[in-house]
């Protein structure tokens, strides 16, 4: 039951004047001047967050989708409310757009608390959008529904298919090693990001909106429509009409986001090989519901649930094609046997009833649990002396050869040093080495931004080396690929083992056995400790925004999220 739910429609939250009758006949009386009658003033209030923004691209499409769920709002009874939220286009963010989710967080569970609406449609996509959707909707506790822009459609180069932005890694790899000129990585630029909509890879946009809709919070269907099909504006429709039956039901999310129902949403991002930033983010989600996410329960989920879904970069399709082959329904059903069934969804249906009545036919995009992509879940936690708070590996989108490595260690003590160094040609290192990038985490950068995927030294790509192990305390772009070790917590910003490497120190990897060692004496590294001096904190972090979050931001294997925005802890666990 929402808990801010003092009269309904206009007169819920009335705007503090003293005088409350005074208080709801200005509102009306200002509300009157946008051309509402009486009678529209006294329906339940739908408010739609309207994250359009000209430094969006994947959000284009966005006035349309607010047409369609007025209209279905309107038909459904209600009075539909547009307001603007913080968007986070994802390329346009400097330093990263990490460091904003919880600021759009903020701007969003505030603006749903203060403005007077009886459940809100939430539209989000661009990857850290509708993490922070969730996070307000589950801390408001406001009957609440997600809308995603849907994916785009791919592209064609010189006939071959391209899609953002798996492709766009592998293209500007071959173009560091000199096999694609400066023509050809133009037209390539053309031809990655064709419509509006999300990376239609499996990345951190693709694979939240298809953990939403398991978690439950989006219709069924929502999460793979591309953004141009029709069917996406069917589907804004019907959301606005769901809207108001929440509201009038007063369905709020803890109903929904349960420890189960985030078991469910893990379960998928592991099948589906998603990206390693949902982690994070979903476990943002759940500390707002006060739930905790187990790591170690995580990773045995991982080795029991095989990557079925063959989408890049785990495989070779797009979002369009898992729309055509069904959408989650597909997913779902192969993984029934693992999931909870009876979890409440926004439809006011279980999951398992949204299963069943989903349609069926052949395919071959979703394999079926008998012969998967890949035997194992897409990510592995990692321990051992170089991560005591866990590390992860995306290995399916890793090298197979590689999971089990030792190398010397060649570091990057900075996102600077990275680019200055790395194409030097008279840096050490080899195909074996391993490359450690740190002072990337959620302080260090600060924001924790996708620099885990470390370039491949130039002089290497040249002669054809296609992939190295990668370690950093940063993140990854969902959309990439490599043998690539990512969240190792703590961080080197605050002192994690991470910070005391050095150059030429062997480091063991051993994805099998899920760990990770710096082979250095204890000794020699307590007196690496005592030597450590912290990072110089980054221009700009004595004040504002930037001051709140070093303050206050948790670490990855906690979700990032600001301590402070948190609820006390339920005690509830998930996956379970
Ligand atoms: Fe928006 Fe990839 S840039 S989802």
């Amino acid at each position: 039951m929402a808990d801010n739910d003092k009269g309904k429609g206009l007169k819920r939250g009335l705007t503090n004047y003293g005088d409350t009758g005074f208080s709801l006949f200005l509102r009306k009386s200002f509300a009157k001047s946008m051309g509402y009658t009486e009678q529209d003033l006294e329906r339940p209030v739908i408010g739609i967050a309207n994250t359009a923004s000209g430094f969006n691209n994947c959000h284009r499409s966005v006035p349309d989708l607010i047409e369609a769920v007025k209209r279905g709002v309107m038909y459904g009874g209600g009075l539909p409310v547009e307001f603007p939220t913080i968007s986070l286009g994802e390329p346009y963010l400097n330093p990263t757009s990490m460091l904003f989710r919880n600021l759009m967080a903020i701007d969003t569970e505030e603006m749903i608390r203060a403005q007077p609406m009886d459940a809100v449609v939430l539209i989000g996509g661009c990857d850290k959008t509708l993490p922070a959707q969730l996070m307000a909707a589950a801390s408001v506790n406001l009957p609440a529904i997600s809308l995603v822009v849907g994916p785009m459609l791919t592209g064609s180069w010189r006939g071959e298919r391209l899609g953002a932005c798996t492709d766009c890694r592998r293209q500007w790899g071959r173009y560091r090693a000199g096999e694609l000129d400066d023509q050809q990585i133009a037209e390539v630029g053309s031809e990655l990001s064709t419509t509006a909509g999300t990376c239609m890879v499996m990345g951190t946009a693709s694979t939240m909106a298809l953990m939403t809709e398991a978690l439950g919070m989006m219709l069924p269907g929502g999460a793979t429509a591309p953004a141009v099909h029709a069917e996406r504006l069917r589907i804004a429709e019907c959301t606005g009409e769901r809207a108001v039956q929440i509201a009038d039901k007063r369905l709020s999310p803890d109903e929904i986001m349960t420890p189960h129902a985030f078991s469910n949403a893990f379960r998928v991002l592991l099948a589906v090989g998603g990206s390693t930033n949902s982690l994070i983010h979903m476990t943002a989600v759940a500390g707002r519901c006060g739930i905790k996410v187990d790591l170690g329960a995580l990773d045995r989920m991982g080795r029991e649930t095989p990557v079925l879904v063959d989408l890049k970069p785990s495989g070779t399709n797009y979002m369009e094609d898992l729309h055509k082959a069904g959408g989650l329904a597909t997913i779902l059903r192969e993984l029934s046997p693992f999931l909870h069934l009876d979890c409440k969804t926004v439809t006011g249906r279980t999951l398992g009833e949204e299963i069943e009545s989903a349609r069926t036919w052949s395919q071959d995009i979703v394999r079926s649990i008998k012969s998967p992509l890949k035997p194992e879940g897409g990510i592995a936690v990692l321990t051992g002396n170089l991560a005591p708070e866990t590390a992860i590996i995306k290995q399916s989108a890793a090298t197979p050869e590689l999971l089990v490595h030792e190398g010397r260690a060649v570091v990057f003590d900075s996102l600077e040093d990275l680019a200055e160094r790395i194409d030097d040609p008279d840096l050490d290192v080899g195909e074996d080495d391993v490359l450690v990038l740190r002072n990337a985490g959620p302080k260090g950068a600060p924001g924790m931004p996708e620099s885990g995927y470390i370039p491949i030294p130039k002089k290497l790509a040249a002669t054809g080396v296609k992939d190295m192990v990668r370690l950093s305390d940063a993140r990854m772009s969902g959309t990439a690929f490599g043998t690539i070790i990512l969240h190792v917590c703590p961080e080197a910003a605050v002192g994690g083992p991470l910070s005391l490497v050095q150059e030429g120190d062997r480091i063991q990897l051993d994805v099998p056995n899920r760990r990770l060692n710096l082979v250095v004496d204890d000794r020699i590294l307590e007196d690496r400790r005592s030597a450590w001096k912290p990072p110089t904190l980054p221009v700009g972090s004595e004040r504002g925004y930037l001051r709140l979050h070093l303050d206050h931001v948790e670490q990855a294997h906690q979700g990032c999220d600001l301590d402070v925005l948190k609820p006390r802890s339920s005690g509830a666990i998930t996956p379970e």
